[in-house]
């Protein structure tokens, strides 16, 4: 196992990245970067964090991964290959099922007027092309792993928790089988307690899976308790990277301590 474990799935090079803020009077665009020279990698089987108050770069650097935005210079890898050479526009079908992404609010990410079931079950047509007994079975095992009883499926996302549609979110993203989950804030609209249940199944899912996360999130109580390593980001820039042990117990960076300051005293790590 530990050689699997020792396995870089997704390496980030000196990424810098800017956005067109508008255009000058003559009509030139101007440019306001965002990130800022930002390297770190991510182990197979892993959690990084990526953590820093709003406005920070955390989700511009998740969209760049996901091949949303162009980045300006850097480069990213994933699994080898270099995703950042590839020509915009054109990201191959098996990087899209490779890497799948998770929102912050599953009422703005689900479709309202789609069953649950229909939504998890659009993404296995989708990406494996199954149909009939063989689609519902496997939508059907997609709940269990979810831990969503079945028979939700019939709701749409209206008459669902906030924890069960964010479950019905985290099954289709897992419809295609990712390797690496970029978890944009997932967590972070829920109360603590459906928080603290999410939180044990994206580990437990970690563990049955061999999952690869990208964890965003602006609060440092959630990222202690899921990462293995963090990185503490202000203004585009990393002020500390590497354990969560060793960024947590020996900020290098008055901007980490103040943040870690601000952490109300937190209840320790949550159950599976
Ligand atoms: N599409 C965009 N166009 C221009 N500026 C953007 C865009 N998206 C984000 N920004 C700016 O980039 C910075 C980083 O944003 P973002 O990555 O969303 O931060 P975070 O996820 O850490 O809150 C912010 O200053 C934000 O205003
Ligand atoms: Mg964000």
């Amino acid at each position: 196992m530990s050689a699997v474990a020792d396995d870089v799935i997704l390496r980030v090079e000196d990424l810098t990245i800017r956005y067109e803020k508008g255009r000058s009077i003559w009509g030139t665009p101007r440019y306001g970067q965002v990130v800022h020279g930002v390297s770190f990698s991510v182990k197979r089987g892993e959690t990084f964090g990526l953590v820093g108050e709003s406005g920070s770069g955390k989700s511009t650097i998740g969209k760049a991964v996901l091949r949303q935005i162009p980045v300006l210079s850097g480069s990213i890898t994933f699994e080898g290959q270099t995703i950042t050479d590839w020509p915009e526009g054109k990201t191959p079908v098996t990087y899209r099922r490779a890497v799948q992404v998770v929102f912050q609010n599953p009422r703005l990410s689900l479709n309202a007027r789609m069953l649950a079931r229909d939504t998890v079950g659009e993404a296995v047509r989708f990406h494996l092309g199954l149909q009939g007994r063989e689609l519902d079975e496997r939508v059907a095992r997609l709940f269990d792993d979810v831990g969503l009883p079945r028979h939700l499926g019939d709701r749409y996302p209206d008459e669902l928790s906030g924890g069960q549609q964010q479950r019905v979110a985290i099954a289709r993203a897992l419809a295609c089988d990712p390797r690496l989950v970029i978890c944009d804030e997932a967590v972070s609209a829920l109360d603590v307690s459906t928080q603290a249940q999410v939180i044990g199944l994206l580990r437990r899912l970690q563990e049955e899976r061999g999952l690869s996360y990208v964890f965003i999130s602006h609060d440092l109580g959630v990222v202690r308790n899921l990462c293995h390593h963090v990185g503490v980001l202000q203004h585009g820039r990393f002020t500390d990277l590497g354990s969560v042990e060793s960024v947590f117990e020996r900020p290098r960076d008055d901007y980490t301590r103040a943040l870690l300051d601000a952490i109300p005293k937190f209840p320790g790590k949550v159950a599976a």
